[in-house]
């Protein structure tokens, strides 16, 4: 059987996590969020003291790991899901992101365990449409103005949020960007539960044809 995706993709705040889990549970599929991957492994490089710009040694680190997103976010057995929200992970996670190896590793773990999912799955990050399924059944981009978003991040601060946009559109490895075919959307103002119903309208429409 091939397996559904809908890849999210969009910048920092732009509500990827809130409606990717909604909408994997109006679906009742299974829901991946990567970008907590790419902060667990970014808590364990600072917990061991290793520096996040030498690339070999957090690259060998992220080969390494166990991994949990859900129920909730592990590191080898160790509950990080509160601790990779901080201000210290916030500004080390986009060089650890940027890092090819890392991303190698953690790509191939988010192909594998939509592999093993029954039904569905509703995948959300940076490269998800682009890099890692980019025959996904729906690519959506989320969008929504910097204030909007930074609004979102709460105490993570507007500066700090624009710093880690600019750092994943601009870096080599995967960058941040549109697929060609995303349904563009952008969500300032609006409703999750909108923004869930018109994803799951397109994806009833792409059923009928
Ligand atoms: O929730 P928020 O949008 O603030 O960030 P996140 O989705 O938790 O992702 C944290 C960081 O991980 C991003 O700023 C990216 O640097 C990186 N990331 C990535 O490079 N690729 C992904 N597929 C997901 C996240």
């Amino acid at each position: 059987m091939t397996q559904q995706i809908i890849a999210i993709d969009g910048p920092a705040g732009s509500g990827k996590s809130t409606v990717a889990r909604a909408l994997a549970s109006a679906l009742g599929w299974a829901f991946l969020d990567t970008g907590a991957m790419y902060r667990a492994v970014t808590c364990e490089a600072l917990e061991r003291g290793i520096d996040v710009n030498d690339e070999s040694a957090v690259g060998a680190l992220a080969a390494s790991v166990h991994l949990t997103t859900l129920p909730r976010v592990t590191v080898n057995g160790r509950d990080v899901e509160e601790v990779i929200r901080t201000d210290r992970v916030n500004g080390a996670v986009s060089v650890v992101a940027a890092n090819a190896l890392v991303r190698a590793s953690m790509v191939a773990r988010q192909r594998q365990w939509a592999a093993e999912q029954r039904l569905g799955t509703v995948v959300e990050g940076r490269d998800i449409s682009t890099v890692v399924f980019p025959e996904a059944t729906l690519k959506v981009f989320l969008t929504a103005s910097l204030e909007e978003r930074a609004r979102r991040r709460g105490d993570e601060g507007e500066a700090s949020v624009a710093r880690r946009d600019e750092a994943d559109t601009n870096r080599d490895a995967s960058p941040l960007r549109q697929a060609d075919d995303a349904l563009v959307l952008d969500t300032t103002g609006r409703k999750v539960d909108d923004v869930v119903g018109e994803i799951i309208a397109c994806l009833t429409n792409l059923h009928s044809n």
